[in-house]
């Protein structure tokens, strides 16, 4: 008889010391049962309100991103994928966001830092669509830490609620266990081609290791990675160090919402932070 374990990397509230081990070991973890019924449906209603204000441009521009609303996914109007600084404009998300659980945990991983709420895009209200329109899909091989080497504010861990489960169907999180502890380099190479930022660091990772190989460019498959799989309400943490990408559906009608953020090292901004650099940026691609 072969025993499987289906909550492999899975841990409830009184079990809080081992799912920070875990996470220390693997550079992930997921935190199962932490929310109601009620919790889970006041947040999915507060974010969808958010997204429709989005679409229908009757929220500050801040909240939205010209580049991510897709005109054409839906035959009736415009869609948002996208929801930023979520956590400004929807109360029961915020709790849910600093519940005890997650704020203990974080005070652990990064010691004297911060949600980061009013910066950078804040928390994130993301509604994933595997339909041609969509303006997200998958995401290719990256850590965190990759997107700002020249920033002050590592480490970082992330978290990632989820109002859906996810499958196959409609998406996962790749991940390579361990990953989080390689120096990894700033993205010298990718796909796009983009230019280092100045006083970037030219590696990131909790220890010296060497990564055993290159991170893939792109979605190849990458040698120890595993697929993790979430139900709805679990809260999934990762490391900013941690090699991830995100597979694309195979359900074109299928759906993946989830509210995610992070905590960074230091203190938070003085002042509200550099949204409309990056607003301005995006639009002008
Ligand atoms: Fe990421």
């Amino acid at each position: 008889m072969v025993s499987i374990d289906p909550e492999f990397g899975v841990f409830r509230q009184d079990a809080l010391d081992e799912l920070d081990m875990f996470f220390q070991t693997h550079g992930f973890a997921i935190l199962r049962g932490l929310y109601s019924v009620d919790d889970m449906s006041g947040m999915l209603a507060e974010c969808a309100d958010a997204q429709t204000r989005v679409a229908n441009g009757e929220l500050a521009a801040k909240h939205g991103n010209s580049i991510l609303i897709d005109e054409t996914a839906a035959a009736s109007g415009r869609f948002a994928n996208y929801v930023q600084y979520v956590t400004q404009i929807a109360p029961v998300t915020r709790a849910a966001v600093l519940h005890p659980a997650i704020v203990s945990l974080m005070e652990r991983w990064i010691p004297g830092g911060h949600l980061r709420e009013h910066s950078r895009f804040g928390v994130v209200y993301q509604d994933a669509r595997a339909g041609l329109g969509s303006g997200y899909k998958r995401i290719g091989w990256h850590s965190d830490w990759q997107s700002g080497p020249q920033l002050d504010v590592w480490p970082s861990a992330a978290f990632t609620i989820h109002i859906d489960g996810t499958s196959p169907a409609n998406g996962f999180l790749r991940v390579v266990p361990g990953s989080q502890r390689w120096a990894t380099p700033a993205p010298y190479e990718n796909a796009n081609n983009a230019p280092l930022p100045e006083g970037s660091k030219p590696t990131g990772g909790h220890m010296r290791f060497d990564p055993p190989y290159p991170m893939p460019l792109a979605f190849q498959k990458a040698p120890g990675e595993v697929a993790i799989y979430c139900d709805d309400g679990d809260v999934l943490f990762h490391d900013a160090y941690l090699w991830h990408s995100a597979a694309s559906a195979t359900d074109t009608g299928a759906i993946r919402r989830h509210i995610r953020g992070a905590w960074f090292t230091g203190p938070p901004d003085a002042e509200e932070g550099d949204y409309l650099e990056e607003f301005v940026k995006n639009a002008a691609r």
